[in-house]
Order: C-alpha cells, then structure tokens, then sequence
C-alpha cells in the first residue's frame, strides 16, 4: 500500500485548483438511472469512489463513457457520459455498499424508475453505526413497500412511487439526496420537511432540474417535487468541493504562507472562513475563490461544534483538530454529527499533541510543536488531518493506508508539493 512521506516546516506559498466535489458527483453519477438519455458530468473529481461508483453502475447495464481530465478546476477535471437505456438489474450486493456506502443511493432511484430495486443494508462504519432508517422512512412516505430479508433491503413498488410528504425527524444528507432523485419519478408533489441544506443537495437539484424535474426550496429546509414527468439528459457540472477548499485553507493556517485558491468560492466554506478569521488567518475573497495567509505568529485555539450546513462541517472536523493541535490556549471540539469521529486523536497524539476525548468532546490544548512520525487513519478526512499536522511537524511523518486520502482528495501530495511542501508518496512495489 502506498504511503505519503511529509518533512514538516516549508511554508506553503502559490496556487492551489481545487477539485470537483465527491460527494456532489456520487449522486449525480446516481442520477443518471433515472433516464434512459445521456447525463454528461464535467469537473468530476478522479477518485477511487468514483471510479467504484462507475462500476456498480455499469453492473446495472448503464453505458460509461470517461475521459479523463487534465487537471483540477472547472474546465480540467474529468467528463462522465452516462445513459441508461438498457437497466438489467436491480441488485447492489453487500461486498459494493460495504465497500461504499454511496451506492446506497441506487436504492431511491432504482424502486422509483424500475418499481423493484434490492440492495444491502451498509452496516456500521469507521465513523460511526450510519443507520439508513431515514432513507427507509422517506422511500415508504412514497409508498414503497419496504422489507428487510438477509441483510438486503428490498423496495417494492410495482405501480410506481406515488408523491407524499417525507417528514425528517433530523437532518441527513443521503436520505435527502435519496428521496429526491425518487420524488421526480413519483406522481405527483412530494414535500420534504427537514430537508438537509447542504451545497451538494443543491448541486444535485438544479442537475435534476436541468434533466426536466419540477424542483423548488432547494438550499432551504424544505423542498418540494412536482413529480411524475419524464427526465431527460442534460449536461451539469459538478460543483467545487467545499472539504478540499477548506482541508487546504486550514492547511495554509497550520504550515503558515499564503495561498490561493481557485475554482471554489468562499461561500462554500464560510463557517470555516469565520473560525479560521479568529485563529488569526487572513482571507480574501478573489475572482475565482480566495486567498488564505498566515504569518509571523502562532494560531489561537478557536473551540466549535459540528452540525448540518450551513454550520461547521464533520468532514473538516478532524482537519481543524490538527491545526488546533499547535496553536496557542485550548480548545474544544465537539462532534455532532457522528459518533465515533475522533480515530485521528491517538495518532496526533502520538505526533505530540494534548488531546483528551470525553464523550462527544475533545478538549486540544495547543503545543508549541508537533513531531514526526509514523502514522495512519482509518478513513478519510482522518487521514488528511495526518498529512496536515505533518506539514507542521518537525522532522519526518509517513502516514500509511493512503488508500484512504485517494478515495477523497486528487492528487493531494501533488497540489501541497505544488506550493512548497516537502511530501512525497512512497508508491508500494
Ligand atoms: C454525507 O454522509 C457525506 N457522504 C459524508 O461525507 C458527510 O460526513 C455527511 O454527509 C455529513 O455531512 C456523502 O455525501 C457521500 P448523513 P451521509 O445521512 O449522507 C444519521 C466524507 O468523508 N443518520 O447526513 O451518510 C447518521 O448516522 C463523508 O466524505 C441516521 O440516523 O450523512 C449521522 O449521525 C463521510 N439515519 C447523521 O444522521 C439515516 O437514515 C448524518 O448523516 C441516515 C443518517
């Protein structure tokens, strides 16, 4: 397995492209099952989940037509050309969505265009138990009948889903996405109450809206689907990803420097931007995304909580835990999201850092500086935590398990070293 070397220290100075966002481009390659025309993706993200999730959809007879990009940022990244015309399944088995928890997003689109679809219950996962109760309770409010059977879930609808008003007793970004690609075939209006607002629900209403659905709330907490008519192809590009913007603002705040980052905006990120202020960062909004600088002086120790857009992000917790890692006073760190998200602490702890976990909270109380060392994570953003106190760390940090970091970040050692960084991958032979 490939690992990432780090020798901690080189400021970061220049221009960073930033990527199209992984989790907006997984639904929408979902979305794509919805009709039998083309949906052409631009500025889709070259990643291991999405090379995954277009082979679960070529299992279900999909055609996948890539070409690879040149670069990060609109306009660079790669093309998917996507046509169902000639669906031959229904199953996603229970190897796929443990592999991948997205593919549980076939399930909405499956039973709304086919009136059957089965697919295996994910089970728990490194992050945390992630029922899919939600996604259950929305595609039932549609009327699917729903049934449990050897650990697949198996949604039943033969005459079709019918609109209905999906009350989320709190908010989840999968079973929004879910229920609205099913919602645009279901007859008739479809209401979700509690809706998630994420920029990436957005992204994947106005793709649906582009392919012919009848959408409107999308960003606010409540949608609602004029459902029934037919979808068409269309052309959508897949929005910037706002937790590799600010996995690289927070990157800048803990190696000090200037950068700049493109194709993205500071509206993705303003929560962060917010607390990034306060650690003593300066940001500024340019044309195309923002510049972020810190320089001459140590960060200060900001606390905050996870939550739903437009709140704090889960998915930039354990990157922000790193730069808290280092910087000056104490600082509290609560996840709200999921429950078991702090898989990070014992390996920064074992960089140098002063953490203590107790239930819901780590409490960081800053060190002048991290060390070096071997380290590794056990799913994404963890990962890209360890890269980042690295970056800040004295001496060598090797961070094993880089499988991790390629499921969600392009080409990380090669934007960082891009703009000064000494990292390197240390390829498995
Ligand atoms: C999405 O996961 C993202 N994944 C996650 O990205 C992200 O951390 C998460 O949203 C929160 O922002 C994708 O978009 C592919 P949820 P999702 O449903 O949809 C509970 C990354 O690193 N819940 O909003 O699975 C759940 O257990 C990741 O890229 C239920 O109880 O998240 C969690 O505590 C990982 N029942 C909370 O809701 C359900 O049916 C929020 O989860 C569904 C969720």
């Amino acid at each position: 397995m490939d690992k990432i070397r780090i020798k901690g220290g080189a400021r970061l100075r220049g221009v960073i492209p930033i990527s199209g966002a992984k989790n907006a481009a997984l639904p929408l390659m979902v979305a794509s099952l919805l009709t039998d025309e083309p949906l052409t993706l631009s500025n889709v993200p070259a990643l291991a989940d999405i090379a995954f999730m277009a082979d679960l959809l070529r299992s279900f007879g999909v055609r996948v037509e890539w070409t690879a990009g040149t670069g990060s940022g609109q306009g660079q990244g790669g093309i998917y050309r996507l046509q169902a015309n000639a669906i031959r399944g229904s199953t996603a088995d229970y190897d796929t969505v443990r592999k991948m928890r997205a593919s549980f997003f076939v399930l909405g689109p499956l039973v709304s265009r086919l009136g059957l679809a089965k697919v295996s219950l994910p089970g728990g996962c490194a992050i945390g138990a992630r029922p899919v109760d939600l996604h259950l309770r929305g595609l039932q409010a549609l009327g699917a009948s729903i049934d449990l059977a050897q650990g697949y879930v198996i949604a039943d609808a033969p005459a079709g889903l019918k609109g209905g008003e999906v009350v989320f007793p709190s908010v989840s970004v999968g079973a929004t996405e879910n229920v609205l690609m099913a919602a645009c075939l279901a007859k008739g209006r479809t209401v979700i109450v509690n809706a998630a607002r994420e920029p990436e629900i957005v992204d994947l209403g106005n793709c649906l809206i582009a392919m012919g659905a009848e959408i409107t709330g999308l960003g606010t907490s409540q949608i609602v689907v004029e459902g029934g008519g037919r979808l068409h192809g269309a052309e959508h590009a897949v929005l910037p990803d706002r937790i590799e913007t600010g996995t690289y603002a927070i990157a800048t705040a803990i190696a000090g420097g200037e950068v700049e980052l493109t194709d993205t905006s500071p509206d993705l990120v303003s929560a962060l931007l917010d607390v990034l202020a306060m650690v003593g960062t300066e940001v500024s909004s340019t044309g195309t995304g923002f510049k972020v600088a810190r320089d001459g002086f140590r960060p200060r120790s900001v606390s905050v909580n996870t939550a739903p857009f437009p709140g704090f992000p889960t998915d930039l917790q354990a990157q922000f835990m790193a730069l808290m890692a280092t910087s000056e006073g104490t600082s509290r760190i609560r996840e709200t999201i999921f429950e078991n998200r702090f898989m990070h602490v014992p390996e920064l702890v074992r960089m140098g850092a002063d953490i203590k976990v107790e239930g819901d909270t780590a409490t960081v109380a800053g060190v002048p500086g991290l060390k070096g060392a071997p380290v590794m994570a056990t799913d994404l953003r963890a990962s890209s935590s360890l890269v980042l106190a690295g970056l800040a760390a004295e001496g060598e940090t090797i961070v094993n398990r880089v499988y991790h970091l390629d499921r969600g970040f392009e080409r990380m050692e090669e934007k960082l070293g891009r703009v000064g960084a000494d990292i390197e991958r240390i390829r498995d032979k």
